[in-house]
């Protein structure tokens, strides 16, 4: 196994090289140090299931003070650290001459970790790796793998973790492990679906009133970042179904309806269209875009949404439910409705109803001005007020409409609203 992971953690397809290139000067600074250093959670779990960690968070753990070590890199290297002197961790933000898409390592002391009550933020305590493993979530995510020095490679396994990846299994350490996190109960189900992995069944089982119970009290800030990190899975709509059908849901609030199994696709943006793609606040919005406006702000309230997040949200509901009242409606209509709306809410209603005016709008009416500028009206003599905008306007909507076709045109039409204004 040891050969193994030495060349696993060599595979350029597995670990891009620059990113080698990094991991293995933190090891010799370890190294150099005496500090036992370890690759941990989700980078070691993706290698022994030999997939790509391109996209994954480096972990390192420390057996001695991780902030410490982190300012040694921070001298050597440069870049910053910010310190978590509570948690004994730090997050190191690369320096820019590296020219990695990673941009932040996580560089955390071995520590064990209590609980004072159920869901809150645990307290911890600086300890060594077997005890860090032991504080995690579930086996697979609770495997470390040595680097420093002569035991480069070494798998540190005390949970029996390549055996669940074996067995395709997502099970918790001990029972009380989705009272302490009730965040765990989504990680296990976005894990499941993500692998096509199944829930050991004494885990499944811990998945019961008593536990969201407490997960129903986990402020919307907490519960938020995990449907956040759902909505950036492939499988976003089947871990949300897998969600809903394990009762999660109405535990969250009372409204959340299921994610519509058809809209799915529309989570992937089109990136042909010059709008800045957002995949969560995409997903918000195919979610709950059937529900009343009572129902979006009491979700959205729940859930901590920004204001900007919530307005995508109504935005595009409210759109949805208008689309019948514009269906026959001029372009200068549609385009002085649609104005006030985020673009990102309007292009998710176009997906879902293909009404083809708002993807004009998109990709052209919003982009449709007059020639003839304010300047050039106080130019012809008029003083600027109220009847600038109007007569902009006018000169936009016969744009939009067609009423105007070329410069010429849009020159006499400007002199006939002059003359009315005089
Ligand atoms: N962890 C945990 N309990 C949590 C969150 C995290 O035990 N509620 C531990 C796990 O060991 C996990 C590691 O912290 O592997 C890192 O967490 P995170 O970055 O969220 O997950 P990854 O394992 O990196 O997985 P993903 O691919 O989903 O990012």
């Amino acid at each position: 196994m040891q050969k193994d992971l030495q060349r696993l953690l060599r595979d350029p397809n597995l670990i891009l090289p620059e990113v080698q290139t990094l991991i293995s000067n933190i090891a010799s600074q370890a190294t150099e140090l005496n500090m036992p250093c370890y690759l941990v959670g989700g980078v070691v779990r993706d290698l022994l299931l030999n997939l790509p960690t391109h996209d994954s968070d480096i972990d390192f753990v420390f057996e001695g003070d991780a902030i410490k070590f982190g300012e040694t890199l921070v001298n050597k290297y440069g870049g910053k650290l910010t310190h978590h002197y509570k948690f004994h961790t730090a997050i190191w933000h690369l320096p820019s001459t590296f020219n990695l898409q990673l941009e932040t390592l996580d560089l955390i002391t071995a520590r064990k970790e209590s609980y004072e009550h159920a869901g809150a933020l645990p307290t911890v305590t600086p300890s060594n790796i077997e005890e860090d493993l032991r504080r995690r979530d579930f086996p697979i995510n609770a495997m470390a793998i040595r680097m420093d020095g002569d035991h480069f490679g070494e798998l540190l396994d005390p949970l029996n973790g390549e055996a669940d990846l074996e067995k395709k299994l997502i099970r918790v350490l001990h029972d009380k492990s989705f009272l302490d996190d009730p965040t765990r109960i989504f990680r296990a189900i976005r894990y499941e679906t993500r692998y096509s992995f199944n829930l050991e069944p004494s885990t499944l089982n811990l998945i019961n009133a008593e536990s969201l119970s407490v997960l129903s009290k986990l402020s919307g800030e907490r519960i938020r970042n995990e449907l956040d990190l759902i909505l950036d899975e492939e499988k976003a709509s089947q871990i949300i179904l897998r969600v809903a059908n394990l009762g999660l849901l109405s535990y969250i609030h009372k409204s959340i309806p299921e994610f519509k199994e058809d809209y799915s696709d529309f989570l992937d943006m089109d990136s042909r269209l010059d709008i800045p793609a957002d995949r969560r606040t995409m997903g918000y919005m195919l979610w709950f875009i059937d529900l009343s406006e009572e129902e979006i702000f009491s979700i959205c309230n729940r859930l901590d949404f920004s204001n900007e997040l919530t307005l995508a949200v109504w935005s595009a509901a409210q759109l949805k439910w208008s689309l019948q009242h514009l269906t026959e409606s001029k372009p200068s209509v549609w385009t002085y409705a649609l104005e006030k709306l985020p673009l990102l809410s309007i292009y998710a209603v176009y997906l879902i109803s293909r009404e083809n005016s708002l993807l004009s709008y998109i990709s052209i009416w919003r982009h449709v001005k007059a020639h003839t500028t304010g300047d050039d009206l106080k130019a012809q003599g008029l003083t600027p007020g109220p009847r600038f905008r109007e007569i902009l306007s006018a000169l936009r909507t016969a744009w939009l409409d067609g009423v105007l076709t070329s410069k010429t045109e849009e020159e006499e039409m400007l002199k006939k609203l002059i003359a009315e204004n005089q």
